[in-house]
């Protein structure tokens, strides 16, 4: 029979034999975010369209051309999240969460909707672990995320992942840069896209991003923000870099980094490689000073990032790094008849009682079936149970590497405190291994 669908262009599935490796990952994120004083939190994955127009920006790829937008069945506009910053600014504003104590610290895992072209390391859905800090204007709180970040990538063990800051300006600096994108640009009006177009004179910065080729070739030599940064973007960006070269933090400064999105402010920062493909940044964040009061807020300087898990996992899969799969089990008891089963039951319950993973046949297998199993999911020990064993009142378990017969008397009930002192003990008649 012919499947009736397949997943969507774009979209992925993780397995249940590679689920460890996100595991793994989120785990270090979880555990370095803490360190830094992060706590989670969860956003709905749909927002109010304009949510994402006034965060975001009008004029942004992500707004123009890549939500995934519709009206619900009340008339209402709403869109999938293309991103998390907006998101948690919103939830930190309607909680009011500034009256608990500044700065508010939030990390989060999302979910992403976004229409691009899919390639490899570019995804219509995919996830991101993020951090965002609100209520502070200090550098020191820049360079502190920006540790934070490489704090994750060195626990994940990557290599050849560089990171790339830039200052964007606060609105007083960006007026002069946009006056001088406007001059340049014009003079390439009739090779520019029709949306590059658009935002020629709402907000040329956009076109320094637009992903087609011919602008993107254009917006080469166009004017760098660098040259035209105020006093105060200044001296911001130089103790961000003092902080930076305090901590030990590697980074060139790419005057071109600019960011997809209408937020950032001032500091702006990419983590990149080059051995994924074209989609090589793994991270990207950086400050947005205005977002709050774009969104109904009082003015709360913030700043964070965001990293690409399927980009992150696609990094560590290239560079070999060997991820600890703690999924194995510990036991299998193969059973033949009702009477084992019910022990196999106890069994199975008790080491389970201990944190370990034990299966037993719920198919109805024959033994040899059963045993092919065991072997085919790597169980470390196996039992065999049936009238001989239960009559005779005692079974062997098998170390299935090494092929190891211990005897253990069934006439017991088995507990979690017997299968805990029969654990790891290497010359006591061991039978399991944790
Ligand atoms: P972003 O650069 O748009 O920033 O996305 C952050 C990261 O998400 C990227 O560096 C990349 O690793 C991953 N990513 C983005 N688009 C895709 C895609 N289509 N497929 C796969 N991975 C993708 C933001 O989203 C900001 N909200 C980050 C931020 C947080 N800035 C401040 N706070």
């Amino acid at each position: 029979m012919a499947l009736i669908t397949k997943k969507i262009k774009g979209t992925e599935d993780v397995l249940p034999k590679e689920s460890y490796k996100w595991q793994f990952t989120e785990q270090i994120m979880r555990d370095e975010s803490r360190k830094f004083g992060f706590k989670e939190i969860r956003t709905p994955v749909f927002e109010h369209t304009e949510l994402f127009a006034r965060g975001v920006g009008q004029t942004t790829d992500v707004v123009q051309k890549e939500m995934y937008t519709f009206d619900t069945k009340g008339g209402e506009s709403v869109t999938l999240r293309p991103e998390g910053t907006a998101g948690a600014a919103r939830a930190v504003l309607e909680h009011a969460l500034e009256n608990e104590g500044l700065p508010v610290k939030a990390s989060y895992f999302v979910s992403c909707y976004r229409y691009e072209k899919p390639q490899a390391g570019r995804l219509r859905e995919f996830h991101q672990f993020g951090i965002e800090e609100y209520g502070t204007s200090a550098p020191v709180a820049d360079a502190e995320i920006i540790c934070l970040a490489q704090s994750i990538i060195d626990r994940l063990g990557l290599s050849d992942i560089n990171l790339e800051i830039n200052s964007i300006g606060c609105p007083t600096c960006r007026a002069e840069y946009h006056k001088a994108l406007r001059e340049y640009f014009e003079g390439y009006k009739s090779e520019l896209c029709d949306t590059c177009n658009s935002r020629l004179n709402k907000n040329p910065m956009r076109i320094l991003d637009c992903k087609s080729p011919i602008c993107s070739q254009i917006a080469k030599d166009a004017p760098k923000i660098t040259d035209y940064l105020c006093n105060e973007c200044k001296e911001h960006f130089d103790a961000v870099k003092s902080c930076l070269d305090a901590a030990g933090i590697k980074y060139t400064v790419n005057p071109t980094i600019v960011r997809g999105l209408d937020y950032y402010t001032k500091t702006v920062f990419e983590f990149v490689t080059d051995c994924i493909g074209a989609q090589g940044t793994v991270c990207g964040g950086g400050r947005y000073d205005g977002l709050i009061e774009e969104l109904g807020g009082k003015h709360m300087p913030s700043l964070g990032f965001a990293m690409g898990m399927e980009r992150l996992l696609m990094v560590m899969d290239k560079q070999g790094i060997e991820i600890p799969d703690f999924d194995e089990c510990a036991l299998y008891v193969a059973t033949m008849g009702e009477k084992a089963k019910l022990k196999a039951f106890e069994i199975t319950g008790a080491v389970r009682s201990c944190g370990m993973i034990a299966e037993t046949d719920v198919i109805g297998r024959g033994l040899r079936a059963q045993m092919k199993y065991a072997d085919k999911i790597g169980a470390k020990y196996s039992m065999v149970l049936g009238d001989n064993e239960l009559e005779q009142g005692y079974a062997n378990i098998k170390n299935m590497s090494t092929g190891k017969l211990t005897k253990v008397n069934l006439d017991r009930r088995f507990t979690a405190e017997f299968i805990e002192m029969h654990t790891d003990d290497e010359n006591s008649g061991v039978f399991l291994c944790r």
